[in-house]
């Protein structure tokens, strides 16, 4: 088992490049069947969702626009709840289809904090994209159109997620070993 330090916390291999891969691929091909013959509106949320997205949008091939919203909520490896708006969104999404992409969905309130602000926009429709999602941490009721692993409540890292600003560029993902 490969071990990896991070500040003072140790991570176990979790998530292999090879089955990232694989897996975004396949939500790649199934976005670009479900949108056929239709425009989407792409919004990744800065930070953690930028390799993801930047993986995800290759693998479709329909035509897509993309533009990117900035929010942070957690601290360490605790969501805090209170989400702060790091970057605006600055993108006409009026009438459009609509994709929200994250990286993890947790607790929910993140997303579901996103969702109502992009439906100030008056999108005609929002769809929502998570690599990751906790089913056993979420607290809301909205449910994911695309999701690409259900994960244990455990805390993960790598491929974009961060502990406390470090670990983004790990080509493949971590979790917390519990010590
Ligand atoms: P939520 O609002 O509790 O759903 O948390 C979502 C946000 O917290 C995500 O967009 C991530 O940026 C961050 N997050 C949640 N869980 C983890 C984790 O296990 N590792 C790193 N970041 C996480
Ligand atoms: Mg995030």
């Amino acid at each position: 088992m490969e071990y990896i330090k991070v500040h003072e916390k140790y991570f176990q291999s979790y998530l292999s490049e090879n089955s990232i891969r694989k897996r975004v691929v396949e939500l790649g091909e199934k976005i670009t069947t479900d949108f056929q013959g239709k425009e989407l509106f792409v919004v990744g949320v800065l930070n953690g969702a930028f390799i993801f997205l930047a993986d995800l949008c290759r693998e479709i091939s329909i035509p897509i626009e993309i533009s990117f919203i900035g929010i942070s909520s957690y601290e360490g490896i605790e969501s805090k709840g209170v989400i702060e708006r790091t970057v605006a969104l600055n993108a006409n999404l009026k009438g459009k289809n609509v994709l929200i992409v994250e990286d993890i969905v947790d607790t929910g309130s993140s997303m579901n904090h996103l969702i109502s602000e992009i439906l100030s926009y008056q999108p005609a429709h929002i769809f929502t994209a998570s690599l990751l999602f906790k089913p056993d941490a979420f607290r809301f009721n909205y449910t994911l159109d695309y999701v690409g692993f259900e994960i244990p409540n455990k805390f993960v890292l790598g491929y974009g997620l961060d502990y406390n600003g470090l670990g983004r560029n790990l080509p493949s993902i971590y979790q917390l070993k519990i010590s």
